[in-house]
């Protein structure tokens, strides 16, 4: 059966080039079109209704719009497009739906539709240089990007405002491309469950005064985006202290080494998969005092270990596939595949993801990440610096071979 395609037009000038990717898709896809009314000014959307088996929609609420039949129906117009989509598709995406998408707006039958689609979501910028410069534009599309959807870099080159630099539409190829791997991986993770728990502990050393660690829950978190983008069921346990990016995915809370054991235990029997990438405080404080501790007096404080939680996931579910994370401070890479091993044999766990934190701008609270992912067969994927999405990308890949 063929792929819904819907395309949303915004009013850039590339909006022009529309008509030669649509004439590419025709036939290959069902294709509905929803333009914004800045680019029903831009351009005719006659241009795309001559093109066959394209439908095309402009109005959330059209000139014969009658709630009556609506409720005898049941078919609400942006709904149906929204549920009938396998891919949306973005192209070209203005400074403004990219704004307006970021932050949740719904003025229009576009960006109703993007707000009420279960699909994924492909954005293809164009526009000036200076606008895809502006620091707000950035933050909006790192908003989408957090949020699971696929951003599509422009190109760079003469752009119709006369300015030469990043801004024009990608490459019609480039966006082809894109959508025909969209649409491959979707569906990669479907049925399996995965828990991932992210970011670090803390214990309570008084009620003010904590102890923690640097785990920032970034690495968690952008695996459970991708893990989502592929249709997984995922639960992301995360940190209360984790920075708190947008993702899709359903959340626990946790703040102790015991409330993170707790949640692990209670649920991993229905999990396939676990990404352990919290960073677990290897110590607490034996006692924990119940007033504010007087600042003025010298203080030793004893800690006792904690709990193994890597250690017991195997003994509460022996069949989940268990991947944890191991940070280690200026070693060889060598050195780090030895840890990785010993690792995997103390815990029995079927993947070991090593990486080294004294290096700079990677690991803990960096957006950037270089890892060893070791298997319990022996295989070795080095996954060089890059940014945390990516390295998660590329540990499903090695691990599931999608
Ligand atoms: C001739 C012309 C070309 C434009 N090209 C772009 C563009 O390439 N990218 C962009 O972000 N905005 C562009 N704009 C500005 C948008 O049309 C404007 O921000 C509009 O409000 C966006 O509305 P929409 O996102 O609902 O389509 C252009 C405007 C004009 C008049």
């Amino acid at each position: 059966m063929k792929k819904t395609i819907v395309i949303g037009i915004s009013s850039g000038i590339a909006a022009y080039k529309i008509i030669g990717l649509l004439r590419r898709l025709q036939g290959k896809f069902d294709i509905s079109v929803i333009m914004t009314d800045h680019a029903r000014s831009m351009i005719s959307p006659m241009e795309f209704k001559k093109i066959p088996g394209v439908s095309v929609f402009c109005e959330l609420f059209p000139k014969d719009f009658d709630y009556k039949k609506i409720l005898k129906k049941k078919r609400v117009n942006h709904i149906a497009l929204a549920d009938q989509a396998d891919l949306v598709v973005i192209a070209p995406a203005t400074a403004n739906i990219i704004a307006k998408i970021a932050h949740g707006l719904a003025d229009d039958l576009l960006t109703t539709t993007i707000l009420a689609t279960k699909a994924p979501l492909l954005i293809c910028p164009s526009m000036n240089t200076h606008m895809w410069e502006n620091p707000i534009v950035q933050q909006n599309l790192n908003t989408l990007e957090s949020s699971g959807m696929h951003i599509l870099h422009p190109d760079s080159g003469e752009l119709a405002c006369g300015y030469t630099g990043v801004g024009r539409l990608a490459d019609c190829n480039k966006i082809i491309r894109e959508i025909h791997q969209i649409i491959a991986i979707k569906k990669s993770l479907s049925g399996k469950k995965i828990m991932i728990t992210a970011g670090g502990t803390y214990e309570s050393i008084d009620p003010v005064r904590v102890i923690t660690n640097r785990g920032s829950g970034k690495m968690g978190i952008a695996l459970a985006t991708e893990c989502v983008k592929r249709c997984a069921e995922v639960m992301l346990i995360r940190s209360k202290n984790s920075n708190v990016v947008q993702h899709q995915a359903k959340e626990i809370l946790f703040e102790t080494v015991e409330d993170l054991s707790e949640i692990i235990r209670m649920k991993i029997t229905n999990y396939d998969v676990i990404f352990h990438t919290a960073a677990v405080s290897d110590f607490k404080p034996l006692k924990k005092f119940s007033s504010k501790i007087d600042s003025k007096k010298m203080l030793t404080l004893d800690f006792i270990p904690t709990d193994k939680i890597i250690s017991k996931i195997k003994i509460w579910n022996p069949k989940v596939l268990l991947v944890g994370f191991k940070a280690v401070f200026h070693k060889t890479d060598s050195e780090m595949i030895n840890i990785g091993k010993d690792l995997l044999h103390e815990t029995k766990s079927d993947y070991i993801v090593v990486n080294d934190i004294g290096q700079d701008g990677i690991g803990f609270g960096a957006d950037n990440n270089e890892i060893i992912l070791i298997s319990c067969k022996d295989s070795i994927v080095k996954i060089d610096k890059t940014s945390k999405q990516n390295v998660a990308v590329r540990i499903l890949e090695a691990m599931f071979h999608i």
